[in-house]
């Protein structure tokens, strides 16, 4: 809905007021004035708000209950902000890529994750519509750094409300106790099932299901637990129901070490690679980093040209974690030097 200028905000309020009780002290001029940026609706929420300030004040102030005051609109001045502001301000947070839905430089991927994982586990019914059942797991992959937990971290932020988010490190439900990490396994997948719909993310998922050992297997300890792994997997998804769905996101550096046994249809059936961020991605992240530190890049199309050129210094090969790193060590330079922002001389080019 489009703001009004200060002329329609006061003709507005004399409509919106007309049936209201108000006293002669209210200046809608002045409201009028004050209240740059609003809309019809927000003018409108402004005079409620008055209104329950008023009605607030009913026991302190008896006998003028019904009849509101210029100090009530002050009041809900101070509570009511206009849609527009906020909407703008939630633009800028998007630019500074705090939006949850996306992963710097990897766009492509992180809508991937998005269809893949989080519309059919939200919207069930949809894909039961065309006949298919949702996948049950995905597999990300790629080399150390390149932001596959990173990734995972903004999809749950994304999930809030709406679907739990289990953040399980592999390596931690390892037991040297005989038959402990099939249990830990057996017991993390129970808690995904009784949390449902839920995605359970398995952050460095090669130390859980290492390729198959050939020979003697049943006594290798490792072997049991990819069994056990695959059992929990092959009943983890009730597709009928958005109740019963869980979802698996594995991640790992290294997908040659999996077993082949793990990444077939109906466990970790979608794979999406990460690969080392291209000079455009490199540039993206680098300005996902520079919009939130202090810069003396003026403006946007500043902060973009300072992150094409350090795009290319840092070279093909960097990840986004040595781009975060970057970024840190010329922030420590320039507090060591005592500058009070970062300029392109305090990165190490
Ligand atoms: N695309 C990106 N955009 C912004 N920051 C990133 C990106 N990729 C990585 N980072 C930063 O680098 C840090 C390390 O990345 P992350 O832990 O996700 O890498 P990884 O691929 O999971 O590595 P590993 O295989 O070693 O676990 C992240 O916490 C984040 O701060
Ligand atoms: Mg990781």
């Amino acid at each position: 809905m489009p703001s009004l200028d200060a002329q329609g905000r006061v003709a507005a309020l004399s409509i919106m007021t007309r049936d209201m009780h108000i006293a002669p002290d209210v200046d809608l001029d002045t409201i009028g004035a004050v209240s740059a940026g609003f809309s019809g609706a927000d003018l409108e929420k402004l005079c409620r708000e008055a209104v329950i300030v008023r009605s607030n004040d009913a026991a302190t102030d008896e006998g003028r209950t019904a009849i509101l005051q210029q100090r009530d609109f002050d009041r809900a001045l101070t509570r009511v902000k206009p849609s527009g502001a906020i909407r703008a301000a939630r633009r800028r947070r998007d630019h500074a890529g705090n939006d949850v839905s996306v992963c710097p430089g990897y766009a492509r991927e992180a809508d991937l994750l998005r269809s893949t994982i989080l519309l059919p586990l939200l919207y069930p019914q949809r894909l039961a519509s065309l006949g298919v059942s949702p996948p049950k797991g995905m597999l990300i992959y790629g080399p150390s750094g390149v932001g596959k937990t990173f990734i995972a971290r903004r999809l749950a932020r994304s999930c809030e409300g709406k679907a739990n988010f289990l953040n399980v490190s592999c390596p931690s439900l390892l037991s040297k106790v005989v038959g402990e990490t099939e249990r830990n396994v057996a017991k993390l997948f129970a808690r995904a099932r009784s949390v449902a719909p839920a995605i359970m993310f398995l952050d460095h998922v090669e130390c859980l299901a290492p390729v198959r050992e050939t020979g003697d297997s049943a006594e290798n300890t490792m072997d049991r637990l990819l069994s056990c792994l695959l059992i929990e997997m092959d009943g983890v998804v009730g597709h009928s129901s958005s109740e019963s769905a869980v979802i698996v996101v594995a991640a790992t550096e290294r997908r040659e070490m999996l077993d082949p046994a793990i990444l077939r249809p109906g466990r970790l059936e979608v794979h999406v690679e990460m690969k080392r961020p291209r000079e455009e991605a490199r540039k993206e992240i680098f300005g996902f980093y520079l919009s939130r530190m202090s810069t003396n890049a003026g403006d946007s199309d500043a902060t973009a040209a300072l992150s094409g050129k350090l795009a290319k210094w840092i070279g093909d090969g960097a990840t986004g974690s040595d781009i975060e790193g970057a970024c840190r060590s010329a922030a420590m330079r320039a507090m060591k030097r005592g500058d009070a922002v970062v300029c392109e001389r305090h990165f190490a080019m």
